[in-house]
């Protein structure tokens, strides 16, 4: 089963009558500025149901605006829907005792702010096992476990500074160990590297991918870079005005965009760093004589070895065996096609 599920989840902001009626005219198909013109009401969430698998990143992405804050915070309950359901490890968090909701949020689930929320006037150590102290972990444990942490985002020696000393990036990664040091099994991340500058943010990715590999946290990440979407995600949704068009692994967005508005987007995309050669070879040929390629190999990777070779690639999977064949121009191809089909 599903470690997180939302389901039918409609999110108003609004007061009492306003809000019955905002909801009825969402239900009835009525646009978020309508339903504001003819309500005062913010239609946030509409009917947004999705399965994060144990283990996966789940990415959000959408637009400033578009309802991605809304809907991560109700995981860990900062928020309540207005109708729906939010299912974790098969418990409804909207039934937990105010007990129940503060152990689940200083235990099982944590969060990483887009602008870092760091203590100002706590050290690097203290910030990072701060929840700890909260869980009541004495002090040696807790800088134990703090450091090992610390060491782990490459921020040794950096323990007794304080935030207002680090860049961005550190700071990010201050907070990103913060947030990994209570050991929770879910990780929220909303827009965690969005304020940091694009190579920082190629790095901070490539950390998190790093750390995933061992950690397998259960991961829904918020980001409004489409890129940064599918380079991570093993699921991603995208959300247009509180409304999901389309949920997917990156290679079926890129290759089926389901909307308008997401083939829109899908355009913008470096493709080379997301599609395999998986994705767009053809069905096997013994005749192909071709060095061969991983079907796992991304086509940014794939194309020096194609570039190399007067025959198409045979492509291969973890055994050796051929499952296809590449040919250059089913590459480029693959590189160049504008959201179409393939
Ligand atoms: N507390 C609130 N009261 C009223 N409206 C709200 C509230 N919080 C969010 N909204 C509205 O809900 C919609 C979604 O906001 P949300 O913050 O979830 O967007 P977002 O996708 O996270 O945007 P950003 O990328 O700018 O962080 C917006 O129209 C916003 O104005
Ligand atoms: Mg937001």
């Amino acid at each position: 089963m599903a470690l997180i599920e939302i389901r039918n989840v409609y999110k108003i902001f609004g007061e009492g009558r306003e809000q019955e009626a905002a909801l009825d005219l969402a239900r009835d198909g009525v646009e978020k500025n309508d339903v504001l013109v003819e309500t005062g009401c913010t239609l946030g969430l509409k009917d947004v149901s999705l399965s994060v698998e144990r283990g996966e990143i789940f990415v959000v992405m959408g637009l400033s605006g578009s309802g991605k804050s809304t809907l991560i915070r109700h995981i860990n309950r900062l928020i309540d829907p207005t109708t729906g359901q939010v299912l974790v490890d098969g418990r409804d968090v909207l039934e937990f005792s105010p007990e129940e909701l503060l152990a689940f949020r200083r235990g099982a689930v944590s969060m990483v702010f887009q602008r870092f929320a760091l203590f100002p006037h706590m050290t690097v150590l203290e910030n990072v096992g701060y929840g700890l102290e909260v869980q009541g972990v004495d002090p040696e444990e807790r800088r134990r476990r703090a450091m090992a942490w610390i060491e782990d985002v490459e921020l040794t020696g950096y323990e007794n500074a304080y935030p207002a000393q680090l860049s961005g990036g550190m700071q990010q990664r201050v907070g990103l160990a913060r947030a990994l040091c209570t050991d929770p099994e879910i990780l929220l991340m909303d827009e965690p590297f969005s304020a940091l500058d694009p190579l920082i943010r190629k790095q901070m990715q490539e950390h998190l991918i790093a750390l995933q590999r061992d950690l397998k946290k259960t991961i829904v990440f918020i980001t409004h870079d489409l890129d940064e979407a599918l380079h991570l995600g093993d699921h991603v949704a995208i959300l247009k005005d509180g409304v999901i068009d389309q949920i997917g692994k990156p290679n079926e967005i890129l290759l089926r965009p389901a909307t308008d508005y997401v083939r829109e987007f899908v355009r913008e995309v470096k493709r080379g760093r997301i599609l395999k050669t998986g994705d767009v070879m053809w069905p096997p040929d013994e005749a192909a004589a071709g060095p061969t390629i991983s079907r796992d190999a991304v086509l940014q990777d794939a194309l020096p070895v194609s570039m190399e070779s007067e025959s198409p690639l045979r492509v291969v999977d973890e055994t050796g065996a051929m499952v296809g064949v590449l040919s250059r121009s089913a590459l480029l191809r693959g590189l160049t096609d504008r959201g179409g089909e393939m």
